[in-house]
């Protein structure tokens, strides 16, 4: 399916990560882009930072966020050397880009983006004006979602169920400019949505999110992973007694990172009264920790020598500009008749 395709990966960076974020977003999203490197297509990997200054004000916070992004997606498995691996703000084009595309957005499209509903909704509850603490760049986000998309001929966006009506947007965006100069100027990008990834449930069994303070953490150390696991919500009965594995919240959690064989006796002790709630947490924490052992080495490593990292984003960055830098320059010629 990725046959020579240009696939296109961009993250926000919020917030340490979690468990949840790595096993439905990270590890996926590095999947995929290996996958279509094999298939002989292109893996461009970015950091979003231009869209978190939309809500993040502290430099300093942006600027830890920023670090701990990277070294996650280094530290599971994202290689530099064949993915296109860059911070969106060493790419101006994108920026140029985007007041080309903002002149041919209509502006009832970006009323009708989710973040910018979902905040005036959150708005409406508090009893607040419905533009309250709404500022342009989450207002014109998609537009700008939309450049980092068409600066690089995507083809493919894999994405989480909420950016699908973003890639739409890029989509009908493109197509209004091409169909006003007659030719193909952007390449149409579609999305792809991974529909077997789990949504991993926190240790109080809603979805695991920074939001809720219900994460089991990524790289800390196993100290900090074994109170998480150990405070997962169980109940009062008695080892001995058969449960469904089912109705069970560690069992669930260990669905998403377990081998089939492991989750097999984990449901077998449970259902024969076999195995304690003490047992199948630490059963949990093995397997959590087995899974991100090496990973957090790196992370570490990654993190102590940031400027490692630093030399990988700026040779990501030369290696990115000469496409966006080609779009722009067909978009402006046309624009401007130049040619
Ligand atoms: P959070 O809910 O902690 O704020 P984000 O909204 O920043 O997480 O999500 C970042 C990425 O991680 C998204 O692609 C999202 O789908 C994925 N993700 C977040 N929480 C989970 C979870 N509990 N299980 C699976 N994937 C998740
Ligand atoms: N909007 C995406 C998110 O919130 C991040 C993002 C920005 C992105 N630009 C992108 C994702 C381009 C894919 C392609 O998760």
């Amino acid at each position: 399916m990725f046959d020579g395709k240009t696939v296109l990966t961009g993250v926000k960076p919020t917030g340490t990560p979690h468990l949840g974020n790595y096993l439905g977003a990270i590890k996926p999203a590095i999947m995929l882009g290996a996958k279509a490197l094999e298939q002989g297509g292109k893996h461009y990997m970015f950091i979003a930072d231009y869209h978190a200054i939309n809500a993040e004000k502290d430099a300093a916070v942006l600027n830890q966020k920023l670090k701990e992004i990277a070294c996650t997606y280094l530290a599971a498995g994202l290689d530099p050397l064949k993915s296109v691996f860059y911070r969106q703000s060493d790419i101006p084009e994108i920026l140029e880009i985007t007041t080309i595309l903002y002149a041919y957005t209509p502006k009832g499209f970006m009323n009708k983006a989710h973040a910018y509903k979902a905040a005036v909704e959150k708005n409406r509850l508090a009893g607040k004006p419905d533009d309250d603490g709404i500022n342009m760049g989450l207002y014109t986000y998609p537009t700008l979602m939309a450049a980092d998309i068409l600066s690089f001929n995507t083809d493919i966006v894999p994405v989480g169920k909420d950016q699908v009506q973003h890639v739409e947007i890029a989509r009908d965006i493109a197509g209004a400019i091409n169909a006003h100069y007659g030719k193909d100027l952007l390449h149409l990008p579609s999305y792809h949505v991974e529909e077997n990834v789990a949504v991993v449930p926190g240790v109080d069994g809603r979805k695991m999110s920074k939001s809720y303070g219900n994460v089991i953490p990524l790289f800390e150390d196993d100290k900090a992973i074994k109170k998480a696991v150990f405070s997962i919500k169980t109940d009062s009965r008695p080892l001995e007694e058969p449960k469904n594995p089912d109705e069970i919240l560690v069992y669930e959690i260990y669905k998403s990172i377990a081998t089939p064989e492991q989750l097999q006796e984990m449901g077998d002790g449970l259902r024969q009264g076999k195995l304690g709630y003490g047992h199948i947490k630490n059963m949990l924490l093995d397997a959590v920790i087995a899974e991100i052992k090496d990973a957090r080495e790196k992370y570490n490593y990654y993190m102590a020598h940031f400027n490692e990292v630093e030399d990988m984003l700026a040779q990501g960055a030369l290696k990115a500009r000469p496409t966006a830098q080609a779009t722009l320059k067909r978009l402006k010629d046309a624009v401007f008749g130049r040619e």
